[in-house]
């Protein structure tokens, strides 16, 4: 084995310079020492989507890509969704180890007394448009709750992190029902607290006149596995998200309201819900070989299919497949299923797909099953929201304590315009049509 480091000889100058490396990275600092002159910037690594460059020291999620393993603290993901729940995962999430009883008893019980929301926050709601997506309901209350909660300030403060940890996890299933139910007109119900975590949630959503909702435990379960398959994701678009607003030293509750907005765009949390559209806009088998010929001409994507760090099955994927029996055979299967399976055996014998190594991601079937329990597709990335509390948490607070960490503010290549003089309005050249249209420009 060779020295851990990097020589780098700058051609420009004949000057070499060694770079040590460190867990498999170097610092990119030491690039910036790379310099043609002293009054030269220095040399700065350029990448977008940040796909190259490691942001943070974690020891929350690990994930092998190539290989298909996703770890949360060393904990394989298909072992914790066979035998943990999800409140022991976020357990696990935050604090970094499985709680004994003791602990786990008093997490549950914390997360519990903090599923109320403020009547005031559910007036808030109600100022959403009657049709409002419920993912921007939730976006916008998340935000909200900074202003309930001033204290949430201190984020230097283990306690009050602790505090804000706990409420957010307790409430964001209260949140989010309260916004189906509005979207349905129905009125909202309070949290049961003998029922579980996700029981809960299903009362909040599905109770009507009845005095007691008795979740069925089949779909309990599944829920519960769901939200344990979402829970954390590494350096992902939200968790990024979280990170870099989080860096400022704003309240986790903007943070998390980041987060939750990065969460609603379709190639991330919203993904979901455009899988089951497009598998509703496939329609049947017969129809799938021109839907893939489509794909391939450039004309849209497979949705649910590709990761930019799984380049294998993702094992969430699998989890989830196996969840979709149980589920359907308490509500019937899900016409969609089909029209899935198969998608997906067409898609992994294609060239196209396999030469990118595009296989299906979480969000594939995660969307049938929650078609198939009832949930409407706008609730899909709501649902994800859920589950990735505990891991927003996790990476703000980790963000938070990591002295290494200062506020986020990458670098730019500067390609525009070179100084030029202000030209008062009435000297201004009239542009022709054509010139004008470019002057519009393709930005905005
Ligand atoms: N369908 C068809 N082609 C695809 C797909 C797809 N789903 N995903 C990637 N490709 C192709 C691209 O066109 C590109 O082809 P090219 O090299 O010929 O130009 C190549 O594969 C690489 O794609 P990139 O966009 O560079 O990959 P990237 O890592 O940036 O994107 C992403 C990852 C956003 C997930 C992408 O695969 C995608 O858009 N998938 C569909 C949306 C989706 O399912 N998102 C959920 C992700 S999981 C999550 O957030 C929970």
């Amino acid at each position: 084995m060779g020295k851990e480091s990097l020589t780098i000889t700058d051609n420009r100058t004949g000057t070499s310079y060694e770079v040590p490396i460190e867990d498999g990275a170097i610092s990119a600092s030491a690039i910036r020492k790379i310099k043609t002159s002293d009054d030269d910037f220095g040399l700065l690594t350029y990448d977008p989507g940040l796909s190259a460059t490691a942001s943070v020291k974690s020891a929350i999620t690990y994930i092998d890509g190539d290989a298909g393993i996703l770890r949360y603290r060393g904990y394989p993901i298909d072992q914790l969704a066979a035998h943990s729940s999800y409140l022991e995962t976020a357990y696990l999430i935050v604090k970094g180890e499985l709680p004994d009883r003791q602990a786990l008893e008093a997490w549950e019980h914390n997360i519990t007394m903090h599923t109320m929301l403020h009547e005031n926050l559910k007036k808030f709601m109600e100022g959403f448009r009657y049709d409002a997506h419920p993912m921007g309901i939730l976006v916008g209350t998340v935000a909200a709750l900074s202003t309930f909660y001033p204290d949430a300030k201190n984020i230097d403060d283990v306690e009050s992190r602790r505090l804000q940890a706990r409420r957010l996890i307790g409430k964001m299933p209260t949140i989010a029902a309260a916004a189906y139910r509005y979207s349905l007109g129905l009125p909202y119900v309070q949290p049961d607290n003998d029922l579980s975590y996700a029981g809960n949630f299903l009362s909040m959503l599905f109770k009507m006149t009845e005095l007691k909702y008795v979740p069925n435990p089949v779909l309990e379960r599944a829920l519960d596995v769901l939200f344990i398959l979402h829970a954390d994701h590494e350096q992902n678009c939200s968790a990024n998200a979280i990170r870099a607003v989080g860096s400022s030293r704003v309240d986790p509750y903007s943070a998390t309201a980041a987060a939750a907005a990065a969460l609603y765009g379709p190639l991330h949390g919203g993904a979901n819900e455009a899988a089951v559209n497009m598998l509703k806009e496939i329609g049947s088998v017969e129809k799938i070989p021109q839907f893939i010929e489509k794909v391939k001409a450039g004309e849209g994507r497979l949705m649910g299919f590709g990761h930019r760090v799984y380049k294998n099955y993702d094992p969430r994927a699998t989890i989830i497949k196996r969840i979709a029996d149980g589920v359907f055979e308490e509500t019937g299967k899900n016409s969609l299923i089909d029209i899935a399976v198969e998608l997906e055996r067409i898609a992994l014998q294609d060239d196209y797909f396999i030469d990118r190594k595009l296989y299906p991601n979480v969000d594939f079937y995660s969307g049938i099953i929650y078609e198939a329990m009832g949930f409407p597709t706008a609730m899909f990335p709501v649902l994800f929201a859920i589950g990735r509390t505990s891991g927003w948490v996790a990476q703000w607070a980790e963000n938070v304590i990591d002295e290494e960490q200062r506020i986020v503010r990458p670098r730019q290549l500067y390609l525009g315009a070179d100084t030029r003089d202000f030209v008062p309005l009435t000297e201004r050249p009239k542009p022709a049509t054509r010139e004008r249209k470019l002057l519009a420009g393709k930005m905005l």
